[in-house]
């Protein structure tokens, strides 16, 4: 995730702002740059990298002044580099903004303002609201800002100052946070609170569409009418380590919640209303090329090979083509029957898995088209790929993965309709259909996530249990693999998951009174074949956690436990199914007293074999 810092007072405003860049390191980045209102001149510091790359720059060169913003980039639009770093700046450099987010209608903005004589150095959306600032710019900063307002979309929170107004600091948010901190005759911004903690505990929180003006001595908020609103000082009693998690208890909690934005962010721009088309800036793939190929190959460690799992159910029923699944561990020395005919997606949140690396190198030398889902720009695996679609699900510190995997499936799902759409397999009015249903999915997310007290209780009486094991059927199995891992890399409780009919084949050997088992029912068609298999276990004593959609409720007399998830098509059922067997996870680590975010001997990214 971006972050946002701004300064207007009576003191140097670099200290300032580079201590509140270094608070705001843990969200991620990959560039930092500053913007130094310097009496003649607004002057903008920005490097990729680190923070201490910037850091040398600015001792070699010290910028004198009271009022300025800075940013660390994660970066969405355009590979992280020097002139994609962040601040932007119009043609002349007298109008300076600093960006987190996504605005959406940036292309048909950027083409607007070319015809009009603007040039554009940097492939981020961000360089557009600056050059669109000076566009309407007619003498007044905040006018200018409300009439961008008018015309952009997406989801944002940006800072702006002027050359020409250097008394102020004009910023907004929409569904990305934004913080104002007050101070004694200076003021402050940020992404998040602790970057300024050690200036003031006395802040305003920015609501949604609101517009706020800065000035070292005062501070006006406007609502998305342009009305002026007054609003209630919020005091912080957080400590920085709190405020990180942003008064979650630990990282992977707080993912698990940011989901509904993160799947909403990954859909946006890509899966747009009213029609069948799917916009995929980033993927080049023909309907000739999508022709020549006879298989897919899906390649992945862990949680993304369990997204992969899921892959499979949806690609082959959306796009008709044959679809093998495979740990990267096993394909990449497994001298896999890959050629051009194939089409290899590469799945990763890190992007730099190394036997992940390796299988899609593997694979690339054979012949065969590499597609990547990655969660991290510019990462080893995206530079590898013939194509890429990222998931904008922002850093995943938590060592536990969450909402990159939900990223992941949505990411699947929009490659899955864009083959359809190009194979023919589907009508406009079944790709339309189903984009509508994905559009309610962050809202269902959010459904979902609101049963976590029932699920903690749960937890809570059986976080001594020995073994869990997981079952579904069908695109159900897939979500069951992906709780059990959950489940036992937070909570080393040792777990399994299995193909529900698979069960009489040996495991249900294992099955004795008290056996926990949750069992996912969220495929209608394999519905009552569910529950035949809940009752097979249930007949062995086990003790049984069913998750089904609302108003199938025959399971209920049989389980001893149903959690009702909202009504979903199977086919985008694993984003919201998964959500409770997260929770699971979480709670029962949480109950023993497990390092929920750095779970013992696991590293968040697995660089070596
Ligand atoms: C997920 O919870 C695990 N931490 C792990 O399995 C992870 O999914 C796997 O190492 C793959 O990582 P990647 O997505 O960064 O390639």
């Amino acid at each position: 995730m971006c972050g946002i810092v701004g300064y207007i007072g009576y003191k140097n405003a670099v200290p300032i702002l580079m201590e509140g860049l270094q608070k705001l390191e843990y969200r991620g980045y990959d560039s930092a740059g500053v913007a130094v209102y310097t009496k003649e001149s607004i002057e903008v510091r920005k490097y990729k990298g680190r923070l201490s790359v910037l850091e040398e720059h600015l001792k070699k060169e010290t910028l004198d002044g009271c009022l300025g913003i800075g940013h660390t980039r994660w970066a969405t639009h355009g590979e992280p580099s020097d002139v994609n770093s962040h601040p932007h700046t119009n043609c002349s450099g007298d109008i300076v903004v600093v960006h987190n987010g996504i605005i959406e209608n940036y292309m048909s903005i950027k083409s607007m303002l070319k015809e009009h004589g603007y040039v554009f150095i940097s492939e981020t959306d961000t360089e557009v609201l600056a050059h669109y600032l000076d566009f309407l710019y007619e003498g007044d900063l905040v006018e200018a800002v409300k009439r961008v307002l008018e015309k952009i979309r997406g989801s944002y929170a940006f800072a702006v100052i002027s050359r020409k107004e250097p008394d102020k600091i004009v910023c907004v948010r929409k569904e990305n946070p934004l913080i104002v901190g007050i101070g004694n005759g200076e003021n402050f911004i940020a992404s998040d609170i602790p970057a300024i903690l050690n200036h003031t505990r006395k802040i305003y929180l920015l609501n949604e569409n609101e517009l706020a003006v800065i000035e070292k001595d005062s501070i006006s908020f406007f609502d998305e009418n342009g009305r002026k609103v007054s609003k209630e000082i919020f005091e912080v009693n957080w400590d920085v380590a709190a405020a990180e998690k942003e008064g979650f208890e630990h990282f992977m909690i707080k993912e698990i919640h940011e989901q509904p934005k993160a799947v909403k962010d990954t859909m946006t721009s890509r899966v747009l209303p009213d029609s069948a088309d799917i916009k995929l800036d980033d993927i080049k793939l023909t309907k000739e090329e999508l022709q020549k190929f006879d298989k897919i190959y899906m390649v992945a460690c862990g949680t993304a090979y369990h997204a992969c799992m899921v892959g499979k159910y949806v690609v082959e029923r959306l796009a008709r083509i044959p679809v093998e699944v495979d740990i990267a561990s096993e394909f990449r020395y497994r001298n896999p029957i890959v050629n051009e005919k194939t089409l290899t997606i590469i799945v990763s949140q890190s992007g730099e898995t190394l036997d992940t690396l390796a299988a899609l190198k593997e694979a690339k030398k054979k012949g065969s088209r590499i597609l990547s889902i990655v969660n991290v720009v510019g990462s080893s695996i995206a530079r590898e790929s013939h194509d890429v679609l990222y998931t904008w699900a922002g850093p995943e510190i938590a060592v536990a993965s969450t909402k990159a995997y939900t990223t992941q499936l949505i990411a699947i799902y929009i490659i899955a309709l864009y083959m359809s759409k190009l194979k023919g397999t589907l009508k406009d009015e079944e790709i339309t259909t189903i984009k509508d249903e994905m559009r309610k999915l962050p809202q269902l997310v959010e459904e979902t996530l609101k049963h976590k007290s029932i699920i903690q209780k749960f937890a809570t009486k059986n976080s001594n249990a020995k073994d869990i094991f997981y079952m579904g059927r069908g695109i159900d199995y897939a979500v069951a693999l992906e709780g059990s891992l959950k489940l036992k890399e937070i909570s080393y409780i040792h777990s399994e998951a299995y193909a529900a009919g698979e069960l009489k084949h040996g495991t249900i050997a294992l099955i004795e009174k008290g056996t926990i088992v949750m069992a996912v029912l969220t495929q209608d068609e394999l519905y009552e074949k569910m529950v035949s298999n809940v009752k097979e276990v249930k007949a062995r004593g086990a003790f049984v956690f069913a998750i089904a959609k609302e108003g199938n409720t025959e399971v209920e007399t049989v389980a001893d436990y149903t959690l009702y998830i909202p009504k979903v098509p199977d086919i985008l059922a694993p984003v919201v199914a998964v959500m409770p067997l997260q929770l699971l996870a979480y709670y029962m680590a949480v109950e023993k007293g497990c390092d929920v975010d750095k779970p013992r001997n696991l590293a968040k990214s697995v660089t070596v074999e």
